[in-house]
């Protein structure tokens, strides 16, 4: 099996690692390829690298599976959409040194990073990214296109409902339920419900802006 990654910006260089760390380990895929459309057909790192429409002519949709990697999270449900009305398999990366629980389910295009621990009976749903080093608890339910960043907490029980984003560092208490497009900031602690695209900020945390655009970055 052929892994295409698409994306060569920041979350791109993040699964180039994740990826490596993967091959020196088990050799899960004969061969690594990037997918930019920014870019003409060339290298990144030391794998080819295609635009979309010329990776589609030289790659079957049988021989490859394409894990999308973009940190806005809107643009990245796109893409996945896009690669899936193409016929490709979008595939799951989950770092060989992450702890996953038992009965936890995990949908196409997730990404477990690194140190990262996942609790009973959790759920992730697709293109969802949990980053190095963040815990979540069990029974918790992760909707799609959620990034958990580095480090963050994240309670029993607790539902990250689709497109929130929950910064570095941040805790979110047992049980709280956080709504589409909310933002939980950096170093917050969230013990309260959060209505959708609430940023909230601070210990305790405090609702401080909306995000009506839907953007993280
Ligand atoms: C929440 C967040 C998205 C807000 O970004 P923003 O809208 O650009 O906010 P700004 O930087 O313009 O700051 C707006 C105000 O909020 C305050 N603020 C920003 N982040 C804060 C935080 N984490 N805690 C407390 N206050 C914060 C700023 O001091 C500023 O206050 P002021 O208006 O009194 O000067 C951003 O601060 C954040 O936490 N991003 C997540 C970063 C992260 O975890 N990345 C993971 C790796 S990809």
């Amino acid at each position: 099996m052929i892994l295409a990654i698409y994306g060569t910006g920041g979350a791109g260089k993040e699964t180039y690692s994740i990826v490596n760390d993967i091959q020196k380990k088990d050799h899960r895929w004969n061969e690594v390829v990037f997918i930019d459309d920014t870019k003409p057909i060339g290298m990144f790192k030391e794998y080819a690298c295609y635009p979309f429409d010329e990776f589609q002519k030289k790659y079957s949709v049988k021989d490859v599976e394409i894990h999308v990697a973009l940190g806005e999270l809107a643009t990245k449900e796109k893409l996945i959409d896009k690669v899936t009305a193409s016929g490709y398999t979008i595939c799951s990366i989950i770092h060989p040194d992450a702890v996953v629980g038992k009965n936890v389910r995990i949908a196409r295009g997730a990404q477990i990073k690194m140190g990262a621990v996942i609790g009973d009976h959790t759920v992730i749903g697709k293109g969802s990214w949990i980053q190095a080093y963040a815990t979540i608890g069990s029974y918790v339910l992760i909707g799609d296109c959620v990034q958990v960043s580095a480090k963050a907490s994240i309670g029993d029980s607790v539902h990250l409902d689709h497109h929130t984003f929950i910064g570095m560092h941040a805790v979110v208490a047992p049980q709280v339920q956080i709504c589409p497009y909310a933002i939980v900031a950096m170093g917050a602690i969230v013990n309260q419900d959060l209505a959708e695209e609430c940023v909230c900020m601070g210990n305790p945390g405090r609702v401080m802006s909306k995000n009506k655009e839907h953007k993280v970055f």
